[in-house]
C-alpha cells in the first residue's frame, strides 16, 4: 500500500514528488543524490503505455514482455526496489557504471547520479528491449546512457573495468567477467538466488573474490542466457511446487503429491521465530537435503499448506516425505515460537532434523545480527566447507559474527 493511492493527484511532476517523499518515509532512500535523480527523471517517459498511478506505485512493477508460458521475461522494476539498490551501490559523480539488464528509467537514475563526467552502459539480452530502452532513454533526454545487445554473463568488456555493475535480473552466479569488469575498489550490487531465495546483495572486491556490504529481499524477473539457473521444479497438484537447484535433492513428484494426503503433523521446537530472513539462511545452508515448497493463496485458504509458503519457505524434502517451517504465537513470552509442519512415512525423522536446526539458530546465531556473505571464485574444493553452497564459478559462504 502506498500513499499515492490516496492522493488525488494525477500530475506527472506531483506524483513524482510524492514517490520521493513516500521512498524517503520507508527509507529506500537515503540520500540526497538518489532523491534528486529519483526526483528528476520523467518515470512515465520509460512507460508511455501504463497508467500513471501504476508508474509512480512504489511496489509496483510495469510489465513490459512475456514469454509463451505468459511469464515476465522484462518489466520495469518497481521504484521501492531500485532506490534501495542504487543506496546499495553508493555511486559518485563521474563513475563508469555497467547496468545489466536493460529498460531505461534505472539507467536514467543512474545518469543522474555519475553526472555529465560519468558514463552509464546499459546491456540487454533481448533487442526489443534494447529498442525500447534507447527510444525511451532519447525521448526523455538521456542520449548519452550507452545501449548494448548482449548476454550480460560475459559484461561489456569494451567499457571496463567498471566503479560499479548493477544487475537488474536474478543471477544464480556470479561469472567471472563480472569480478574482472570491477575497478579494484569497485562494487557488484546483483540479485543473487541462493536456494531460490534472490536478495540484492552490495559486494565490494575482497582479492580475487567478493565480501558483502548489505542485502535485502528482492523480487526479480530470471536472468536468461548462459547464466541461467538451472533448477528443478515438481507440480506437486495446482498451486503447490517444490524446487530445488541442489542435485541431492531426490524431486518425486507422484510420492510428494501423495504425502500431502497424509495426515499433517505438527512438531513444536520450544525456540523463538523472528529474523526470518537470517533464520532462512541459516536453514537453506543447513537441511541436508534443501528445497524450497510455494502454494498459492487457494491452497493456503484451503489450510492444506501453512501461509508460511505464501513466498516460498525452506523445505526439507525426502523421496516420500516433506517437511517445512511454519510458527504460531508464543503466549508466555509474546512473539513467535518457530514449529515444522511434515507430510508423508518419514515426518518425523525430517521434523527432527528440521527442529535441531530451528533450535540450533535460536540458541547460537540469532543475536548475532545479519551474515556476512562471500563469493569465492574458482573450482569447488573436494569438501565443502560449512556454510557454503556451490555455484558453477565458486561457492557463496555465508557467516555471522
Ligand atoms: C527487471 S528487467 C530490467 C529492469 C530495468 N533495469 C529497469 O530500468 O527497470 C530485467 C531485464 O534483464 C534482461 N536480461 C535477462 N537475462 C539477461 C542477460 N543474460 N543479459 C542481459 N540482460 C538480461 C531481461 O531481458 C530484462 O529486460
Amino acid at each position: 500500500m502506498t500513499a499515492i493511492d490516496d492522493s488525488p493527484v494525477r500530475d506527472p511532476a506531483a506524483l513524482r514528488a510524492y514517490m520521493v517523499r513516500a521512498l524517503r518515509d520507508q527509507d529506500a532512500i537515503t540520500t540526497e543524490p538518489v532523491a534528486a535523480a529519483f526526483a528528476a527523471v520523467p518515470r512515465h517517459r520509460f512507460a508511455p503505455e501504463a497508467p500513471l498511478d501504476v508508474v509512480y506505485d512504489l511496489h509496483r512493477i510495469v510489465p513490459v514482455k512475456k514469454d509463451e508460458h505468459d511469464l515476465h521475461t522484462s518489466v520495469m522494476s518497481a521504484p521501492h526496489l531500485q532506490a534501495v539498490m542504487l543506496e546499495q551501490a553508493d555511486i559518485e559523480a563521474g563513475m563508469n557504471v555497467l547496468e545489466i539488464g536493460s529498460g531505461g528509467v534505472n539507467a536514467a537514475y543512474l545518469q543522474e547520479l555519475v553526472g555529465s563526467d560519468g558514463v552509464v552502459t546499459t546491456v540487454d539480452i533481448d533487442r526489443d528491449i534494447v529498442d525500447r530502452a534507447r527510444r525511451c532513454l532519447d525521448d526523455a533526454g538521456y542520449g548519452q546512457v550507452k545501449t548494448v545487445l548482449a548476454d550480460g554473463e560475459t559484461g561489456v568488456p569494451e567499457g571496463a573495468p567498471y566503479d560499479r555493475i548493477i544487475v537488474t535480473a536474478a543471477a544464480w552466479d556470479i561469472p567471472p567477467s563480472w569480478i574482472r569488469g570491477l575497478m579494484e575498489n569497485g562494487r557488484l550490487v546483483v540479485p543473487l538466488t541462493v536456494r531460490g531465495t534472490t536478495r540484492s546483495i552490495a559486494f565490494g572486491r575482497d582479492g580475487d573474490g567478493l565480501v558483502s556490504h548489505s542485502y535485502r529481499l528482492a523480487h526479480f524477473v530470471p536472468m536468461q542466457g548462459e547464466g541461467a539457473a538451472k533448477e528443478r521444479k515438481a507440480l506437486l497438484r495446482d498451486g503447490v511446487v517444490v524446487q530445488t537447484d541442489d542435485e541431492r535433492v531426490p524431486l518425486n513428484t507422484k510420492a510428494l503429491d501423495h504425502a500431502l494426503d497424509s495426515p499433517r503433523r505438527e512438531f513444536w521446537s520450544g525456540a523463538a521465530y523472528d529474523m526470518p530472513d537470517e533464520l532462512e539462511w541459516y536453514l537453506t545452508l543447513h537441511l541436508s537435503s534443501p528445497a524450497r515448497l510455494h502454494a498459492s493463496e487457494d491452497v493456503i485458504a484451503s489450510g492444506l499448506v501453512d501461509a508460511s509458503a505464501r513466498l516460498g519457505v525452506p523445505a526439507l524434502v525426502s523421496g516420500d516425505s516433506i517437511a517445512y517451517r511454519t510458527r504460531r504465537e508464543n503466549e508466555d513470552t509474546g512473539g513467535f515460537e518457530s514449529g515444522v509442519v511434515a507430510h508423508g512415512p518419514q515426518a518425523e525423522a525430517l521434523a527432527d532434523e528440521y527442529l535441531r536446526l530451528l533450535r540450533q539458530w535460536a540458541q547460537n546465531h540469532r543475536r548475532r545480527g545479519a551474515a556476512t556473505i562471500r563469493f569465492l571464485p574458482g573450482p569447488a574444493p573436494s569438501v565443502l566447507p560449512q556454510n557454503t553452497v556451490l555455484k558453477r564459478h565458486g561457492i557463496v559462504a555465508v557467516s555471522w559474527h
